[in-house]
């Protein structure tokens, strides 16, 4: 196995998004735009419900998939044809928004601690017109092995016999939940030539090749190899760990729309002002 470096360390910005939510986007910034397929990945946490309440009102997309992970609290999803989905604490919903989706995200909580992770993964040109699909998986639906000292939760992606939750994505995704005890370490194949990052966000954890650990709150970025290898810090560390094949193709966003050409994004404002998604 060849280990994957670290080629960079990002710390996030300070954004909000939908009514007003609070958040730390990790990707999808000047610092790192994006990691093709990857497009954009949001940190919320807060536990004072004037960051959270507002929600995420009523809105587009197309072109691409969105997934939320939800770590603490509960936030509703509702849609314009009528599906709807509760997300607590451990879930999941991948949403491939293909030719175009509106839909709302809430907080049904009105206090306590909301945290979670929404990540945007891009859609080849063939794809970005399919139909919208979606994969809600409650916390019990999502396996859990021991890697060594380290508890996975399997998202997505194989790790070891086990296959992840959501399946059948375009770009093959790995997406682990890597909670690892002091001092422990915890390697896990990665395929060769898939882009790759991790965002930790409990302690800090060191990955080979990088002089000092990666502290809650940051996102390093994975050159090429065929595996990751993590240590944890003395107060352990827990991380995410994803990875997915990229497209190469060329990206034109807007907004909530991710398509090849600008023409394409035009096209996506005039069918959702003129109600036909
Ligand atoms: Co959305």
């Amino acid at each position: 196995m060849s280990l994957r470096p670290v080629v960079r360390v990002v710390r996030g910005m300070e954004t909000s998004d939908g009514a007003g939510v609070r958040l730390t986007r990790m990707l999808g910034t000047p610092e790192l735009p994006d990691l093709d397929p990857f497009l954009m990945l949001d940190n919320f946490k807060s536990d004072s419900p004037d960051d959270y309440l507002a929600g995420f009102p009523d809105h587009p997309h197309r072109g691409f998939e969105t997934v939320t992970y939800m770590l603490a609290g509960a936030m509703e999803h509702r849609d314009h044809r009528g599906n709807r989905g509760l997300l607590g604490p451990g879930s999941v919903q991948w949403m491939t928004a293909g030719r175009g989706i509106v839909h709302s995200e809430m907080p049904r909580q009105e206090n306590g601690l909301m945290w979670g992770f929404q990540l945007w993964i891009n859609l080849p040109a063939k794809l970005k017109m399919c139909e919208p699909r979606y994969q809600d998986l409650a916390a019990d639906r999502i396996p859990e092995r021991s890697v060594g000292a380290a508890k996975v939760r399997v998202i997505a992606g194989r790790s070891g016999d086990i296959v992840g939750a959501v399946q059948e994505i375009y770009t093959d995704p790995l997406f682990l939940d890597v909670a690892l005890p002091a001092g422990e370490s915890f390697e896990h194949a990665v395929p060769a030539g898939h882009s790759a990052f991790a965002c930790a966000f409990e302690g800090a954890v060191s990955f080979d090749g990088h002089p000092w650990p990666v502290q809650a709150g940051q996102l390093a970025v994975f050159g090429d190899g065929d595996a990751v290898k993590a240590t944890a810090g003395e107060d352990g560390g827990r991380f995410i760990l994803l990875a997915a094949q990229p497209i190469k193709e060329p990206v034109a966003r807007y907004g909530p729309f991710v398509m090849n050409t600008r023409q394409e994004l035009e096209q996506a404002f005039a069918d959702f002002r003129s109600g036909r998604f």
